[in-house]
């Protein structure tokens, strides 16, 4: 996610800038910039891409900026490739708005065709520019007052935003809104202060105020007033902050990865968004035509780790909603394969490479391998302007926002969700999904977040079970089908940050060996989402129980026969069979948690591994 700082005081503003951003570098970022302004001279904005470093020796760590009131932003890109251009501020062409954002604008689209309408032009690629603009365009038609002008602007924004802002009239002011992204204000010795996180201004002040969403505030020099939609003002009290520095960077969580489990619902909600508005999945962004996807004959999903994961679950959704074929392959095996590609590979085929990082060295040449056999390829990526993306044919970008833990949990989400919306908007061109089915599948992707949620509400439970099995040594997960894949991922959670063996087994395969390994006391997570293979993998619990193992079982409510075989059940909301991985990966990722919180183990860091492997 983007950080936003802010100052308002009576000290040279760049300096404590450039110091609130540092404390925010860790939620990521691929450029840098701020917005200075002495008392009524012109306002100055200094923009850097790449590290902080770049923008502080620009201005020689803020000592070369005049001015005693400012805002500040590192931005993780999510529209536009990182670049000096796209970095923030960004400011309306006469320099009457200034602003920062972090957030998306969904909307952002239709919010610029008006404005292009109203003759304004367009310098970057971003959507915060245009939120800017549409700010401005608002401040000229009516009353010329900051409030009034966001007001109206915020009523046409759809999406997410913290954002700040600095009219040219208005000398010594900064005015903020919010909803969704988070933003804190302070207030020490007659000065001000904001921040996407409380890390950043920690240093001055444990004395904050939470706004809330769709409210704004007028920040004075140490006052602050605030406003709802309606300009109206309203009265917000001031909190006390009990962290210490280290745990706000993670938000008061422990670790980075409960962070990112417990930011899923919104990593789900923001990438399904980015394609799917009031209703409708529109693909064009990732510029694959209709008559592309009506030609399709194969698809080979390729990717690494968790994201390969994700490609054998949306195999089944792609196979069963589209009626494509799907290959899943590891990307270290298929940059290696002689794979017979058809004769119209270049017209029947697509390539999905999967991947957070973008820069999987694997997956990188996979990618390259598919262009020298003529293959269309589409990159799934997290990071704006990665490898990856940059030679991809088409991208579809997840919006998880930054993830800092080495074990992936919402970017593996994102995925699911990308995949989903895909599989789709596939069937939906080639025929095979009623209006009545497209409907409701896209409203169970409108669950899912909520889903989410509830299934974090038991997380206590996970953690109970954990504390009680983590000295085990071998751990076999099962499932069939998507229940399969599913289980693969809940397998590398554990063994990648707890250090536990395990291995996932595709339920019906276990007699042909692995069933030998079952002693008194193994423990069996046996997944059971899918109607219609219930009973098959309730028979490979009935194996495995008579064999002493002790059986965890993860499946939806009203599933209650389970209990009669498990030793220990835990449940998840239903959804359509379809998209149960999303939901039913939740337990299992708390799973490894916990049993690695259990062992003492450095959960976001674990031992010889990379959050993104550039090399084979
Ligand atoms: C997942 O928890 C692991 N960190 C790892 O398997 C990861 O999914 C894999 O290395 C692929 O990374 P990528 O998505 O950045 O390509």
């Amino acid at each position: 996610m983007c950080g936003i700082v802010g100052f308002n005081g009576h000290q040279q503003a760049a300096p404590i800038l450039l110091q609130g951003l540092t404390k925010l570098e860790y939620r990521g970022y691929d450029s840098a910039g701020l917005c200075v302004r002495d008392g009524s001279e012109p306002a100055v904005i200094i923009k850097a891409k790449g590290r902080l470093s770049v923008l502080k020796e620009k201005t020689n760590d803020g000592l070369s900026v005049h001015g005693d009131c400012g805002i500040g932003h590192t931005r993780w890109a999510t529209h536009g490739e990182p670049s000096e251009t796209n970095a923030h501020p960004h400011c309306s062409d006469d320099g009457n708005v200034i602003g920062v954002h972090n957030g998306i604008i969904e909307n952002y689209q239709e919010l610029k065709e008006k404005l292009l309408r109203n003759g304004y032009t367009f310098y970057s690629e971003t959507d915060t520019e245009i939120a800017i603009k549409l700010i401005d365009y608002y401040y000229k038609k009516y009353l010329h007052t900051p409030v009034d002008a966001i007001n109206h602007a915020l009523v046409r924004i759809r999406g997410s935003y913290a954002l700040e802002l600095m009219f040219k009239d208005y000398p010594g002011e900064i005015y903020v809104a919010r909803k969704d992204s988070p933003m804190i204000l302070g207030i020490a010795n007659g000065e001000s202060y904001i921040a996407s996180d409380v890390p950043a201004i920690l240093k001055y002040t444990r004395t904050v105020y939470y706004i809330g969403n769709q409210q704004l505030a007028r920040v004075g020099k140490g006052e602050i007033t605030f406003y709802n939609l309606d300009g109206d003002e309203i009265e917000i009290e001031p909190k006390t902050v009990e962290w210490d520095a280290a745990a706000a960077e993670k938000g008061g969580y422990e670790h980075f990865m409960m962070k990112e489990i417990h930011e899923q619902p919104k990593a789900v909600q923001d990438t399904l968004h980015s394609v799917e508005h009031d209703g409708v999945i529109d693909l064009s962004g990732i510029g694959i035509t209709d008559e592309q996807i009506q030609k399709l004959r194969q698809i080979y999903i390729v990717a690494c780790g968790s994201a390969y994961h994700v490609g054998v679950a949306a195999q089944y959704v792609l196979e069963d909603l589209a009626g494509i074929p799907v290959r899943v392959e590891l990307a270290s095996e298929f940059r290696y394969r002689h794979l017979p590609f058809s004769e119209n590979a270049s017209e029947d085929s697509l390539v999905i490479i999967i991947s957070q990082s973008g820069e999987t060295a694997d997956s990188l040449a996979a990618l390259r391998k598919a262009h020298e056999k003529g293959l269309p390829t589409l990159g799934v990526v997290n990071v704006v302007g990665s490898s990856i993306a940059r030679e991809a044919d088409h991208v579809f970008y997840t919006l998880a926002g930054p993830e800092i833990a080495v074990a992936t949990t919402k970017a593996y989400s994102a995925q699911l969700v990308a995949l989903y919306t895909i599989a789709i908007q596939f069937g939906k061109v080639r025929g095979l999904i009623s209006d009545e089915d497209y409907t409701k599948y896209i409203a169970d992707l409108e669950a899912l977040p909520a889903k989410i949620e509830k299934v974090l509400e038991d997380e206590s439970r996970i953690q109970w079970f954990a504390a009680k099995q983590s000295n085990a040594h071998d751990v076999f997960f099962i499932g069939r089908g998507i229940d399969y894949a599913i289980s693969l991922e809940g397998s590398l959670k554990l063994k990648e940050i707890s250090y536990v063996h395990s291995e996932a087994y595709a339920a019906g395969e276990l007699k042909h060996g692995t069933i030998s390994l079952i002693e008194d006391g193994t423990l069996v997570i046996s997944v059971l989402t899918q109607p219609r293979l219930i009973e098959k993998t309730t028979s490979n619990m009935v194996e495995v129980r008579s064999r002493g193992a002790y059986l965890m079982g993860l499946t939806t409510y009203g599933n209650y026969d389970v209990e009669d075989l498990a030793d220990f059940t835990t449940y998840v909301p239903a959804t359509d069979p379809h998209f149960a991985a999303s939901v039913a990966v939740i337990p299992l990722q708390l799973l490894a948690y916990y049993f690695a919180v259990s062992r003492g183990l450095d959960v976001d860091k674990p031992r010889n591994l990379a959050k993104s492997v550039t090399v084979e």
